[in-house]
């Protein structure tokens, strides 16, 4: 227990729209501990971003809400502190990327000042020690000539090189924690490889914790030790990255491995999209009275679509929301 650094505790956000209550997330409960890399998994739509803006309190509210849970980081539960608080623990703590970096890198700031903008902020570097520091970080996250691109605007780099930058402005200070969310579907196969192995070495190097949120299964098995599969805004499964693909369990889960591209590591799905699971997420604003993949699920029987099963052990580590355990007969031997 001494060494986690992140526990979501049935974690519950809804968006209150005009044709219904979106539960987005629908009681989301894993935890993480310090040094470990969680792969956060499932369909687009599933509440995957959502559960990661929770963490930064960054949802938007009008219309979200946080309507219930806990969010414990070193100790200290996020939901309870004011804004100045959260302000400080993120980026210095906390941080986080996201798939599209122009939409976090500020177009008409230089390279170089939002690289040093963080060790300004959090820890009150003047200026030219923290440029200093930033043609460093440049360097380390592998950016060509970094001293001679510090004045470099985010249009004049590449997309790859846009998401180094991201990387370096994310870790000047030495974050805990790094978010990364869809951290690579934007880039090509080849420049994916390469920001994944960045990734990894400077989470060796700074000792961090990830959590990584992708819809590739692919990228999981590279860079996570543990996976946490979720559908429809709740965990359907968790269990280390070697069960998941050896031994999963839940029928969603095999589907995502089906629906795999056969050549390893090669992200051929940008959508998300699954080949092998008919039908869509049922819409969030639904009530649905049992299990929420039974619609799609080909092992379904009676009790799946009147009662909700719980995220109960199947295993050392391995947790899976799901009928089959109490009722394995219902396993179709002819369906995955
Ligand atoms: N700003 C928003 N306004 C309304 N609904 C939202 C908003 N953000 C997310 N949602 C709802 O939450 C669901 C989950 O979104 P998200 O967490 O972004 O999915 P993903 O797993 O693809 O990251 C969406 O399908 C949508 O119904
Ligand atoms: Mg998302």
């Amino acid at each position: 227990m001494d060494n986690r650094l992140l526990d979501i505790k049935d974690l519950a956000v809804h968006f209150h729209l005009p044709e219904g209550i979106a539960r987005a997330v629908d009681g989301v409960n894993f935890h993480l501990d310090a040094g470990e890399t969680i792969g956060l998994v499932g369909e687009s739509g599933c509440g995957k971003s959502v559960t990661a803006l929770s963490i930064l309190g960054l949802i938007p509210s009008p219309p979200g809400r946080i309507e219930s849970g806990r969010i414990i980081f070193n100790g200290q539960d996020l939901l309870h502190l004011n804004g100045e608080g959260l302000r400080k623990i993120r980026g210095r703590d906390i941080a986080m990327i996201f798939q599209e970096p122009m939409t976090s890198l500020n177009p008409v700031l230089s390279i170089g000042r939002q690289v040093a903008e963080p060790l300004m902020v959090h820890q009150g570097l003047g200026k030219s020690a923290a440029f200093d520091q930033a043609v460093r970080w440049l360097d380390r996250v592998r950016i060509p000539a970094a001293a001679k691109r510090l004045n470099d605007y985010p249009h004049q780099l590449s997309g790859g090189m846009r998401q180094r930058v991201m990387i370096a402005m994310a870790m000047v200070c030495g974050p805990q924690l790094l978010i990364a969310d869809e951290p690579t579907t934007a880039l090509d196969v080849t420049i994916q490889a390469q920001i994944l192995s960045l990734m990894n070495r400077l989470k060796e190097e700074l000792k961090m914790s990830m959590l990584l949120i992708t819809h590739d299964l692919g990228v999981v098995a590279q860079m996570a030790a543990r996976v946490v599969v979720m559908y429809a805004g709740q965990v359907i499964e968790t269990a280390d990255v070697t069960d998941i693909f050896d031994r999963p369990f839940h029928p969603y889960t095999r589907g995502l491995l089906k629906s795999m591209p056969r050549t390893a590591g090669r992200a051929t799905s940008r959508s998300g999209r699954l080949s092998e699971i008919t039908g869509t997420v049922p819409p969030l604003t639904d009530v649905i009275a049992g299990c929420k993949f039974a619609d799609r699920c080909a092992h379904a029987f009676e009790l799946c679509r009147h009662h909700p099963p719980k995220l109960l052990p199947i295993g050392q580590g391995h947790n899976a929301r799901c009928w089959l355990k109490e009722h394995p007969e219902h396993r179709r031997q002819d369906h995955g």
